[in-house]
């Protein structure tokens, strides 16, 4: 049975969410593998805890980026990954990473993409002044957040906000929003109707309503 693989640097949030969507019965899908490219990530921890094979590539132990990154390829196909789930994973894939998973990455961003697209999204919003922000689930090309949006949560901006409210609203949001985008993949209803992972958009057909 193939399955997802869930890439995460870090506290792992969105894949805990992700996995209780699972496991509540809301997500009918598989977490085959949790690789980190950190040994310390919590989401490693995490995984291991809830019975899920969890793997550490680290990239200090690779020459290069290709070296690594084919190494979590490997891993992946090891674990018969049909899906790539980003899940808080800091790092850019590359073109060579991308051909292994064609139309098969998915990424969460804490913006309405495409605006606030890399890091400190949430305080990139805030200092713009924006009264709507967001998540935003899109398939992942070689760009920074960039790639066809597949579902996108908008929560208010408030007055009173500093960068930890505006981020753990978007973070609630988010946490709904990723299991929703990974079952409508699962279901077979996202279509990318330009294929090439370089180009910057693309437009996804849903083949059934949410
Ligand atoms: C999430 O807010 C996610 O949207 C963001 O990192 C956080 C990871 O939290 N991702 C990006 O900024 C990607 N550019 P988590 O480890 O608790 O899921």
């Amino acid at each position: 049975l193939a399955g997802q693989g869930v890439l995460a640097s870090g506290r792992g949030s969105n894949l805990q969410a992700i996995n209780k969507a699972i496991n509540g019965g809301k997500l009918n899908a598989k977490i085959g593998v949790v690789i980190t490219d950190n040994p310390e990530a919590p989401a490693l921890d995490y995984a291991s805890d809830n019975n899920i094979p969890a793997v550490c590539v680290n990239p200090n132990n690779y020459k290069n980026k290709i070296a690594f990154e084919s190494a979590v390829v490997q891993t992946l196909t090891g674990f018969e990954t049909d899906l790539v789930i980003l899940a808080g994973y800091m790092r850019i894939l590359s073109g060579y990473f991308l051909k292994n998973f064609p139309g098969r990455v998915m990424n969460i961003h804490p913006s309405l993409l495409p605006s606030f697209p890399g890091k400190d999204a949430q305080r990139q919003a805030l200092d713009y002044g924006v009264k709507i922000a967001g998540c935003t689930v899109h398939f992942v090309n070689e760009g920074i957040d960039s790639g066809p949006i597949i579902l996108q949560t908008t929560v208010p901006v408030l007055e009173t906000d500093d960068v930890n409210l505006l981020s753990e609203r978007i973070l609630n949001v988010e946490h709904q929003t990723y299991y929703q985008a990974i079952s409508l993949y699962a279901a077979g209803k996202l279509k990318i109707e330009n294929v090439s992972v370089s180009d910057k958009t693309g437009l996804i057909e849903l083949a059934g309503k949410l």
